[in-house]
């Protein structure tokens, strides 16, 4: 593991933020829109230029109010709960630490996390998000263009073995899976059984079944709950530290 590159003040502080994140998370149980509030700040992230990331922008109205972020206020607000209590800690490294403890608090695998990320108030244009109706190309055009791989959109799409989709939201509907609040490997087992009554399936999720790339992946963490997590645990943090190089 890299060394911090923060103060012990400001480790103590991330420590005692982290306590009141598990207790705030589990009890409004809103680990889904936490991971997801964290995953929207990161995956702007365009290693060309260097610009969007995990930097804390998705704060401001400009970006929150970008379409793919419907929902997401209620998020920062929870969030701005606990950055009054430590105010010392960035909003960058705040919404990241609330993604890995929702994974952590939902019986998911523990996500090395190390703190350090700068805050920025530039946001970055729309549109920089995938869109869940479309393919297998769109989603190699938007993580690549993170500096992510095949396995990082498998392993990470099984972020979606927590919470739902809300049609006010984004238009689609349901959960993925039938405990919508416990992180394992049922979203690749429901993928693969193909429709199931009452549980939603985006085409941005289909195409991982029918694309042989995706595929083996998707049949790997559907047998393998322990590939999946220490997959997960590593894509993951890969994607809370995009543009941010801890040493
Ligand atoms: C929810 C799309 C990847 C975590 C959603 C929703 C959509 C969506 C449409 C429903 C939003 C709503 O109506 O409330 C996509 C697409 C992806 C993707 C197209 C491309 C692969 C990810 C990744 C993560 C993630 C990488 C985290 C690592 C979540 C979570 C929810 C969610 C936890 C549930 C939120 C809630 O219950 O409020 N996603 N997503 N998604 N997504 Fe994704």
């Amino acid at each position: 593991m890299a060394a911090p590159i923060v103060d012990a003040e400001y480790l103590k502080e991330i420590e005692k933020a982290r306590r009141d994140l598990r207790a705030f998370i589990s009890s409004k149980n809103c680990a889904p829109i936490m991971l997801r509030l964290a995953w929207h700040d990161a995956g702007t992230y365009d290693v060309h230029t260097k610009t969007g990331g995990p930097n804390g922008s998705i704060r401001f109205e400009e970006e929150y109010n970008h379409g793919a972020n419907a929902g997401l206020k209620i998020a920062l607000d929870f969030c701005e709960t606990i950055k009054e209590k430590h105010p010392k800690i960035t909003y960058a490294d705040l919404y990241q630490l609330a993604g890995v403890v929702a994974v952590e608090v939902t019986g998911g695998p523990t996500i090395d996390f190390v703190p350090g990320r700068k805050d920025s108030s530039v946001c970055p244009k729309e549109g920089r998000l995938p869109d869940a109706k479309k393919g297998a190309q769109h989603l190699r055009d938007i993580f690549y263009r993170m500096g992510l791989s095949d396995k990082d959109i498998v392993a990470l799409s099984g972020a979606h073995t927590l919470g739902r989709a809300h049609p006010e939201r984004s238009g689609f509907e349901g959960a993925w899976t039938k405990e919508p609040l416990k992180f394992d490997n049922s979203y690749f087992v429901e993928l693969l059984q193909g429709e199931s009554a009452g549980l939603l399936k985006l085409p941005s999720d289909k195409v991982l079944v029918e694309d042989p790339e995706f595929r083996c992946y998707v049949d790997l963490y559907a047998k393998d709950e322990d590939a999946f997590f220490k997959d997960y645990a590593e894509s993951h943090k890969k994607l809370s530290e995009l543009g941010f190089t801890p040493s």
